[in-house]
């Protein structure tokens, strides 16, 4: 069986990152996609919340298993023995904190190999932030977001 581990914040997901999940699912039998902290964001969802959104956007997809961790990355890996990472990518201003993330997992663990996918077209300018700094201001976020993430950005945002 190949797993692979897709992480991210996922604050709130969006069809980007379900663009990537289907993508990757069709290179390996079983994806976890887990939903983790990243200590440098504040985030406008806890992490119940993000779990449940995912949970809800990803029902549908086969072969995918939606995980949460409280921790290291690397840990999480060590202890499901998978050695595939994944991750997205957009534009360049990506490159850099992904370059610095890849070679810190990949030394704390070196059997590591990660696999970046390149956004789709349509998806590669959206972002979770640009999509909350859209919904603070009940702008139409139908096209990037679920109409579950959409009523709870609401819900968070706008009190409705
Ligand atoms: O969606 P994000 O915020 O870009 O995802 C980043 C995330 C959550 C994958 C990263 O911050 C992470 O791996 N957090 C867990 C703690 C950890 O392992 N940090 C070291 C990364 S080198």
């Amino acid at each position: 069986m190949r797993d692979a581990v897709y992480p991210g914040s996922f604050d709130p997901i969006t069809f980007g990152h379900v663009n990537i999940v289907k993508r990757a699912i069709e290179r390996f039998d079983k994806l976890h996609v887990v939903v983790m902290d990243n200590p440098n964001k504040n985030y406008l969802f806890s992490l119940d919340e993000r779990l449940a959104m995912v949970k809800n956007d990803l029902k549908e997809v086969k072969n995918v298993v939606v995980d949460t961790y409280n921790g290291l990355l690397v840990n999480y890996l060590k202890e499901h023995k998978i050695y595939n990472l994944i991750r997205g990518l957009r534009a360049v201003s990506d490159y850099e904190y992904e370059l610095q993330m890849a070679h810190a997992n990949k030394s704390l663990l070196p059997e590591l190999e990660i696999f970046f996918l390149m956004a789709d077209t349509k998806f590669s300018y959206i972002s979770s932030s640009m999509i909350k700094e859209i919904a603070m201001y009940d702008g139409d976020i139908s096209k990037w977001v679920s109409p579950y993430v959409e009523s709870k950005l609401k819900e968070r945002l706008l009190k409705k």
